[in-house]
């Protein structure tokens, strides 16, 4: 969704342009003079509510709408299709001309658009437009309405998969709060490179952070797929059983193939793989491996070393973190290691914060 090839792009500046010709902006004294009185139903409306003219001028806004978009500041005056086209889908977006143009549909339309910036996590809206006129045969001015849907829509998914999560950590010999650090690590270094480092990273924005933050815990979920007693066997593992060790990984990947962002795959495909080429299950290297898998490897690795398992003490943090640097360049992204020195005393508090 939003998104456009050029050549539609081309059409829907087209569908613009002629609209800004036949300029005619005198407002209809009688919805001026309804808009600005107390009378305004819209004004105190917490759904937002922009109102435009036959010419698709936005002409006015209420204050849940200056809030919801305030990236855009000024709404009125502006062209609606000037700063909410990319959020509809070409076929939506010529409907909605033929709705306020011509009538279409009884004058009134109905569907869903997605707003990306990138320092603000995209949100889905669904939007209704309607005349704002009680005399239904020649409206001129449309009502819009905006209810956005995100959230309810993330925390349904988003609950499905981490019951899922749950289910694996009842198998899985990483207890406590491992899978609740590692988001947090993975979180916080996204933050830092978004911030400090955004004009390389620019594939880091708002969403890829959220994403990140929780995705990240979801790196051994394949795990629910492997034996448990290769699982839980104490001694070292045989050439076979880390064959099937090893699995976890694409069956994670298989397990998260329904998620709707391909980073949920990415992490659990790629977190063992390793810069220089020697990890599993491709053996892939350097930045064909997928940046938000380099990312949680490194939380991985790092929560790890710190944690106490049945056949290894706990490390504390200035030999995890010496250990790391270490291994700059041959298991780790030398770049993020750079990047993971700034930082490694966030690191360091988050594993305080959520000790078991
Ligand atoms: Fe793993
Ligand atoms: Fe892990």
């Amino acid at each position: 969704m939003g998104y456009m090839v050029d050549e539609e792009y081309e059409i829907l500046e087209e569908l613009d342009e002629t609209e800004k010709v036949k300029e005619d902006d005198d407002i209809d004294p009688e919805v001026s003079m309804l808009l600005s009185s107390s009378y305004n139903p819209f004004k105190t409306s917490f759904l937002p509510v922009l109102i435009i003219n036959k010419n698709l001028k936005i002409i006015y806004s209420n204050e849940s709408c200056e809030n919801m978009f305030s990236g855009f500041t000024l709404l009125n005056g502006k062209y609606f299709f000037d700063l909410f086209g990319k959020a509809f889908k070409i076929e939506d977006a010529r409907k909605i001309r033929d709705t306020i143009l011509n009538g279409g549909n009884g004058f009134s339309w109905k569907g869903s658009a997605q707003l990306k910036t990138r320092n603000a996590s995209s949100v889905q809206i669904r939007v209704y437009i309607f005349p704002l006129e009680m005399d239904l045969k020649a409206p001129s001015d449309f009502v819009i309405m905006f209810d956005d849907f995100t959230e309810d829509n993330k925390k349904l998914l988003r609950s499905v998969f981490l019951s899922l999560l749950e289910a694996s950590k009842l198998k899985d010999n990483d207890t406590g709060n491992h899978t609740i650090r590692v988001n947090e690590y993975s979180k916080r270094f996204s933050e830092v490179l978004y911030k400090r480092h955004g004009d390389i990273y620019r594939r880091i924005d708002a969403d890829f952070i959220d994403n990140i933050g929780f995705l990240a815990a979801m790196h051994d979920v394949g795990k629910i797929g492997t034996p448990d007693d290769i699982l839980n066997k104490k001694g070292p593992l045989s050439d076979w059983e880390w064959a099937v060790m090893r699995e976890h990984t694409k069956n994670g990947a298989y397990i998260l193939s329904t998620y709707p962002n391909p980073m949920a795959k990415e992490i659990a495909l790629s977190h063992h793989e390793k810069w220089n080429g020697t990890g599993y299950p491709f053996q892939l290297e350097g930045e064909m491996i997928p940046l938000a898998a380099r990312i949680v490897t490194i939380a991985d690795v790092y929560d790890a070393l710190r944690m106490e398992r049945s056949y290894k003490p706990t490390l504390n943090h200035e030999i995890t973190r010496q250990k790391i640097i270490e291994q700059s360049g041959t298991f780790f992204d030398p770049n993020l290691i750079e990047i993971f020195k700034e930082i490694s005393e966030d690191f360091a508090k988050i594993y305080d914060t959520y000790k078991n």
